[in-house]
């Protein structure tokens, strides 16, 4: 979406939708500039209306900056909470003058629920998908997926979580308290114009925005907390850990707990990935301070983000520099405080290279710098199905990269376990459930999932790289499970 062409189909919308836009008109009544970490508001239950509507945020003194978002709020969406085995109704309306579509990911699901790029909701409209919560309890989210248009909607905003719960995670001693020790940090970064206009063509941002907000800070309880981490960067990948180079623990990967939680100093997160992570702060004094950050300073070529470029398509002031995701203040314990890191966590047998009884191969290539990234040099066609995967068959996906640049791989439909990386040791905190992962520049990664439950002639699923100006330009393919 374009500033200039608002302005002239905005009066000439308002005059057909007239209810539709006095309503989101109210919205628009901004919050002053603020460093506090804005917890997105939490939907509960069975039914979820969402409504994607032009909005602003002052994230800088002066002029309010436009944005899109769900549901009135100024940047970002709500957090949806949702229980395994549960059947959920979503009605989502869009109201901007363009048309969108909004996607679940990580969810297992019928290919129709899952608001791909085939799945459009015009202006004006309500798309209600329905369908059956299986996932493991873990932290998943939402965001457009127009094609040729996600990144300059997930710019402007439109991006939300969702967190699944299940009994197994109910068993364990976790934090829980949604916004007080369990704590959604949507991390991105974006660049203003002078005007503080939001640049919608942005891939790596000037500033990063920690639940939308520029120098995020909090005080949290001196407790154990945990941080449900998502990156919803166009194109930057953060290497996270604490300026204090403390130990973090790894609970749950994209789709479910792991078994045990995994210590690590530095936590590698590409576009889309999630993980969930618990900080112990019970030897931490009231009062005292502490800054997750991203470690990108340093990073060679290939690591997005890594770039020296300050100015220019690719550049920004926070390339190759190691910057602050988050000040925390340590702050009195609040009850109920979980006071350990638990030892043992969920069982879980994840898929082996063995249990795959079909492979496939995908290569990421391009003809060159500047040229767009392509899986095996076609650019993604809505018309054309790529690869069709047998219901209920388990299989082998080997990914490899070209020499350019580092990408993150993302399937819809399944959870998949990662069995080699070419560069080396899979790292243990990327033994669990995942959706999306990081290759480097020359690498192959295998991963192995099972197919099952949603099959359809008609509705297919999507792979790409979730970079989303890579997305954009074609790094994406579809594939139909028949029956
Ligand atoms: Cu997060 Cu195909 O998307
Ligand atoms: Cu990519």
């Amino acid at each position: 979406m374009h500033k200039n062409k608002i302005t002239i189909v905005i009066p000439l919308l308002l005059a057909v939708l007239s209810p539709i836009f006095s309503v989101q008109a109210n919205c628009v009544e901004t919050s002053a500039q603020s460093n506090s970490l804005w917890i997105p508001p939490l939907l509960t239950g069975t039914t979820f209306n969402l409504s994607l509507m032009p909005s602003a945020k002052n994230f800088l003194t002066g002029k309010a900056t436009q944005t899109i978002a769900y549901n009135c709020n100024e940047f970002l969406g709500p957090t949806l909470l949702m229980n395994k085995d549960q059947t959920v109704t979503l009605h989502v309306t869009n109201q901007l003058p363009e048309t969108t579509t909004t996607h679940w990911h990580g969810l297992h699901l019928p290919a129709e629920m899952d608001g791909g790029p085939m799945q459009l909701i015009e202006p004006g409209a309500t798309w209600s998908p329905s369908f059956k919560v299986t996932n493991h309890a873990a932290t998943y989210w939402y965001h457009p997926h127009m094609h040729e248009n996600t990144m300059a909607q997930l710019n402007q905003g439109a991006a939300g979580l969702i967190i699944i719960k299940d009994t197994d995670e109910a068993k364990l001693a976790l934090p829980r308290t949604y916004g007080v020790d369990d704590i959604p940090l949507v991390m991105t970064s974006r660049s203003f114009s002078s005007d503080n206009a939001l640049k919608t063509k942005t891939i790596y941002g000037d500033y990063m925005l920690t639940n939308g907000v520029i120098n995020a800070e909090v005080t949290l309880p001196a407790q154990v907390i945990r941080l449900r981490l998502l990156n919803t960067e166009v194109e930057r990948a953060y290497n996270l850990g604490f300026k204090d180079n403390r130990s973090f623990y790894v609970i749950a990967t994209d789709g479910g707990l792991v078994t045990k939680p995994v210590a690590v100093k530095r936590l590698l997160m590409s576009p889309g990935e999630r993980y969930e992570v618990l900080l112990n702060l019970t030897a931490d004094k009231v009062g005292n301070t502490l800054d997750l950050q991203a470690f990108n300073g340093g990073q060679t070529f290939g690591f997005p983000g890594g770039e020296a470029a300050q100015t220019g398509t690719f550049g920004s002031l926070l390339n190759n520099k190691t910057f602050n995701v988050l000040h925390i203040t340590v702050g009195k314990l609040k009850a109920p405080a979980i006071k350990k890191v638990p030892t043992k966590l969920v069982n879980t047998t994840y898929l082996k290279a063995t249990d795959a009884t079909n492979t496939r191969t995908l290569a990421i290539t391009d003809f060159g710098p500047g040229t767009p990234f392509t899986f095996d040099n076609d650019a993604y066609d809505m018309a054309t199905i790529n690869h069709q995967v047998k219901l209920n068959s388990t299989e082998k996906w080997t990914i490899s990269n070209g020499r350019t640049f580092g990408h993150a791989f993302h399937i819809h439909d399944v959870q998949f376990s990662i069995v080699s990386r070419s560069s080396g040791a899979i790292p243990e905190y990327e033994k669990g459930w995942k959706d999306t992962f990081f290759i480097r520049p020359n690498e192959k990664v295998s991963f192995v999932a099972k197919f099952a439950d949603y099959a359809s002639t008609e509705h297919a699923f999507m792979y790409h790289c979730h970079m989303a100006n890579h997305e954009d330009e074609g790094l994406m393919g579809q594939f139909l499970v028949i029956p």
